[in-house]
């Protein structure tokens, strides 16, 4: 099994350490800046004696290296800066990402495609429009890590395991993302019955600016903790075939009574990526919300002309 990851920054460094260290699959880390992705291969490599593994890592600017690629996952890009919103980013992401789509396209025509770059969901729709594959292949990471943010702040705010914390966020990766508070227990118990609306308000608010709130700790850079395990566990289930339903930006054909955007939902993973989109029951505000963020998400697309 093979992966390539383009863009061997944070969080493509880290994926690609998890997945060898995992013992998933082999991995090409491709950069533009060639020193930069294989300087982190040996690095990982160095690793693997004393983690014990015999996975490979190959640091390259070459793409003729990501042929034969079941999945390549697309974290190139600009991170984000203090201040700035995803959707800033976009403009200048958008020539990377389509780009980096168009080698993957020529070079791993068969190969499944996970969009990490953000602005997360306008990306997504990029890579799909620019390789042209099949919309079950090409997807984004997203609402996993939204949905293990959210679930982590609700762990933390009751003091009970993360493990009995159930969640879905659909939507954009951004301010308007949707916490399926219908779909939201802890122990079983749903969240609308355990505590009052303010309170829960105010954990949503925590997750939603929880991005930012990193980004401004940090100083330089953006997370790539927790995304890179978010991809790590959508990479699994299609490896695995474990027909998990996880949720990934898709691109949607009628379904949430969506078309022609790429949006948060869950979906049923397996081996060749997209096997089901599943259409949960929500609420008439659940539904208002995810018909605003898609709003959202459009305008986003059409300053890019895709
Ligand atoms: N081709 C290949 N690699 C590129 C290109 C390109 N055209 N343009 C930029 N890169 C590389 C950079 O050289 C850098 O090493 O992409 C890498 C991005 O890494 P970081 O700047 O460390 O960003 P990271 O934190 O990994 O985030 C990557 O994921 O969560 C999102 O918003 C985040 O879009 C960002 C992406």
């Amino acid at each position: 099994m093979k992966v390539s990851i383009i863009g061997a920054g944070q969080v493509g460094s880290t994926l690609a350490m998890r997945i060898v260290e995992s013992d998933l699959a082999d991995v090409v880390l491709v950069d533009i800046f060639r020193n930069l992705a294989l300087g982190k291969s040996l690095d990982i490599l160095d690793a693997a004696p004393l983690i014990g593994h015999e996975r490979t890592v190959i640091g390259t600017d070459d793409y003729a290296d990501i042929r034969g690629s079941q999945i390549v996952v697309i974290t190139a890009g600009l991170p984000r800066k203090p201040g700035m919103s995803r959707d800033e980013l976009s403009s200048k992401n958008c020539e990377v990402v389509k780009a980096v789509s168009g080698h993957i396209k020529a070079k791993a025509p068969d190969s499944i495609v996970i969009v990490v770059t953000n602005p997360l969901d306008a990306m997504t729709y990029l890579a799909y429009k620019t390789t042209a594959f099949k919309r079950y292949k090409v997807f984004g990471m997203a609402g996993e890590l939204d949905g293990s943010r959210f679930k982590s702040i609700i762990a933390n705010g009751l003091n009970v395991p993360r493990a009995s914390v159930q969640t879905f966020i659909l939507g954009s990766h951004g301010d308007t993302m949707v916490p399926i508070l219908s779909n939201t227990s802890v122990n079983g118990k749903p969240i609308l019955s355990l505590l009052p609306k303010s309170r829960i308000d105010e954990l949503v608010g925590k997750t939603r600016a929880r991005g930012a709130e990193i980004v401004s700790h940090l100083g330089t850079g953006s997370a790539y903790f927790s995304p890179s395990a978010a991809i790590f566990k959508m990479l699994r289930a299609v490896i695995k075939d474990t027909k998990e339903t996880l949720t990934v930006s898709a691109y949607l054909d009628g379904e949430y009574g969506l078309k022609d955007i790429a949006i948060g939902v869950p979906c049923k993973l397996g081996r060749s990526g997209i096997e089901e989109i599943v259409e949960l029951k929500l609420s008439e505000e659940e539904k208002n919300a995810l018909a605003k963020s898609a709003r959202a998400i459009k305008d986003s697309i059409a300053p890019l002309a895709i």
